[in-house]
C-alpha cells in the first residue's frame, strides 16, 4: 500500500490517482445547442447527483489545453439549458468518439450518425436511442480550481426514461480510469437485509 499527503505529489500523478480511484463514474452524454443554433453532444464523468427535492445535477467542465470553453461550456453559459443522455453499451464507441475534440461548428451526433429528437422543455434535443435523458436548466455555475473548472449545478425541468431502467441498471455504462469503461452486468440486491 503506497501512501501520500496530496501537496507532496506531482500534479499528473494525483490526477492518475484521481482518476483511477474514484471509480466507476456516471457518464453524462450532455447535448447543448449555442446561441446561432447549432448542435453539440460531448461525454463528462465528473458528474453526479446532488439533491432530489429540487432535483439538482452537477457537472464539472474543464478547459480546452488553449484555455479557451469547451463547447459544452460555452453553450450552457449562452443559453442556460442542457439535457443528460444516460449511456448504454449500445452507444459507448459513439459516446467516446463525441468526446474528441471536434471544432465549435462541428456537429458531432451528425458525424457519428447519433439519431437526435426533440425534448420536452428545453431546445437541446435528447439522443435517441438513450434510454432515459434529464433535460436540465442552470441554476448555478460555481468557478472551481486553477485552471478553473466550471462547476456546472442544473435543475432537472423534464425527464423521459424507459420504465425497465427502474428495475435493473443492466448495461447502462460507467467510466474508469484512462480510456477504461464498465458496464453494469451484475447487480446485488440486498433489500432483503434490514
Ligand atoms: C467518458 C468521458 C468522460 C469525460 N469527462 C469529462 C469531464 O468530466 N469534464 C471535462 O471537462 N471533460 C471530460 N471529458 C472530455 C470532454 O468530453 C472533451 O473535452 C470534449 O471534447 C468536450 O467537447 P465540447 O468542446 O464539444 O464540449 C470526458 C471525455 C470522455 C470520453
Amino acid at each position: 500500500m503506497k501512501s501520500a499527503r496530496a501537496f507532496e505529489l506531482p500534479q499528473q500523478t494525483l490526477s492518475k490517482l484521481i482518476f483511477n480511484l474514484v471509480v466507476p463514474r456516471p457518464i453524462a452524454w450532455i447535448s447543448t445547442v449555442s446561441i446561432e443554433g447549432a448542435v453539440n453532444l460531448a461525454p463528462f464523468s465528473f458528474y453526479n447527483a446532488i439533491t432530489t427535492k429540487p432535483p439538482l445535477l452537477m457537472v464539472s467542465i474543464g478547459k480546452r489545453k488553449d484555455g479557451s470553453l469547451k463547447d459544452t461550456s460555452k453553450n450552457i453559459k449562452e443559453t442556460g439549458e442542457f439535457v443528460v443522455n444516460v449511456v448504454t453499451r449500445n452507444l459507448l464507441e459513439k459516446m467516446h468518439l463525441t468526446g474528441r475534440d471536434y471544432p465549435p461548428q462541428a456537429n458531432e451526433a451528425e458525424e457519428l450518425q447519433v439519431e437526435l429528437e426533440p425534448s420536452i422543455c428545453v431546445k437541446p434535443p435528447r439522443v435517441k436511442e438513450s434510454p432515459a435523458s434529464l433535460e436540465c436548466v442552470v441554476k448555478e455555475i460555481v468557478p472551481l480550481g486553477s485552471t478553473p473548472m466550471d462547476v456546472v449545478i442544473g435543475e432537472v425541468v423534464a425527464l423521459k426514461w424507459k420504465e425497465e431502467l427502474l428495475d435493473t441498471s443492466k448495461g447502462v455504462v460507467g467510466r474508469l480510469g484512462g480510456k477504461r469503461y464498465c458496464c453494469v452486468a451484475e447487480e446485488i440486491d440486498l433489500s432483503h437485509l434490514k
